[in-house]
C-alpha cells in the first residue's frame, strides 16, 4: 500500500490551496455561494463568523453587507489571502472553534464537507460560538457529491492497490444524518434541503482534480499522478465532459439552524 509522499504538516484535509490556482478552478465556488447568503439573510451590525472562508470573496460580502466578521480557514494560504483583502481572518480547526457565545450567526459555504474527521466537534463548537438564538446558515456537499468523480478516483486508486477509502478526505452526510447531529448538538432545524446541482466547471475535470482532489493524489506516487488524472478525465469524458464541457454532478446540502434560547 502506498502511503502520501508529502513530509511537511498537512493542512486542511490534505490539501495545500494555491489561490492563485483556486482562483482560476474553483472561483465557482464562491459565485454559487448567493443563495447560502440569501438564506443567511445578513443583518448591519450582526457579528458573524464565516467558517471555512476561503480566499474571503464571501466573507468580504457579509464585511459590505455591514457586518462585523471573522473569517476562519485551517488553510495558512487562504488565510493570508483573506487578510490581504482586509479582512479578519484566523488560522482555525473547524473541528476545536475557540469562540463562546460571541456570534449572531455562523455562516460556512462549501466548506463544512472537508471537516471530516469530526463532524460532531464541528457542529459542538458552532452551537458554542453562537449566542442563544443565533444562526448556523450553511451548505455542503451532500450524500452522492461528486458521486461520478468520487468513483472514478477510487477505481484508478484501487487498481494500484491505493486505498481509496482511507485516503477520501470528504464528508457528504445525507439531510437525515446531519439533522440528527444538528439538534443533538441543541439546534432547532428551521430548514434543510439536499438536492442536485450539475455545476459547469471553468476548465476540464484535470483542473478540477488538480485542485480539489490532491488529498487523494498524495497516495499516488508523484511519477503516476499525471497518469491517474488523464485516465479518469477518460473515465468521465463521456458522462461529465460532453462536447468538450465539463459539468460535474454536485449534489447539495443546504440549512439554516437556530441555537436553542436554553442550549
Ligand atoms: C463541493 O463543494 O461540494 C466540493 C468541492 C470540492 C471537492 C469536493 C466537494
Amino acid at each position: 500500500m502506498n502511503t502520501p509522499t508529502r513530509s511537511s504538516a498537512v493542512p486542511a484535509a490534505g490539501q495545500v490551496w494555491d489561490p492563485r490556482a483556486y482562483a482560476r478552478n474553483g472561483r465557482f465556488v464562491s459565485e454559487l455561494g448567493a443563495p447560502v447568503l440569501d438564506w443567511l439573510a445578513p443583518k448591519a451590525g450582526e457579528r458573524v463568523l464565516d467558517l471555512g472562508c476561503g480566499d474571503g470573496a464571501l466573507t468580504e460580502q457579509l464585511v459590505a453587507a455591514g457586518c462585523e466578521v471573522v473569517g476562519g480557514d485551517a488553510s495558512a494560504e487562504f488565510v493570508a489571502t483573506a487578510r490581504e483583502r482586509g479582512l479578519d481572518a484566523r488560522l482555525i480547526d473547524g473541528q476545536a472553534l475557540p469562540f463562546r457565545e460571541e456570534f449572531d450567526a455562523v455562516f460556512s459555504n462549501a466548506a463544512l464537507h472537508w471537516m471530516k474527521r469530526d463532524p460532531d466537534a464541528v457542529v459542538a463548537g458552532v452551537a458554542r460560538a453562537l449566542k442563544p438564538g443565533g444562526r448556523f446558515v450553511a451548505e455542503m456537499g451532500g450524500a452522492g457529491n461528486v458521486a461520478s468523480i468520487r468513483a472514478a478516483v477510487y477505481d484508478a486508486l484501487t487498481r494500484r492497490g491505493i486505498d481509496a477509502v482511507g485516503a477520501d478526505p470528504w464528508y457528504f452526510p445525507t439531510a437525515d444524518e446531519y439533522r440528527a447531529r444538528l439538534e443533538a448538538a441543541g439546534f432547532t432545524v428551521a430548514r434543510i434541503e439536499k438536492f442536485p446541482r450539475p455545476t459547469p466547471l471553468p476548465g476540464d475535470v484535470a483542473g478540477w482534480l488538480r485542485t480539489f482532489a490532491q488529498a487523494f493524489l498524495e497516495f499516488v506516487p508523484e511519477g503516476e499522478r499525471a497518469d491517474v488524472v488523464a485516465e479518469v478525465q477518460e473515465v468521465l469524458r463521456p458522462q461529465l465532459g460532453v462536447a468538450g464541457v465539463w459539468i460535474a454532478d454536485y449534489v447539495r446540502l443546504r440549512f439554516i439552524a437556530l441555537k436553542k434560547v436554553s442550549a
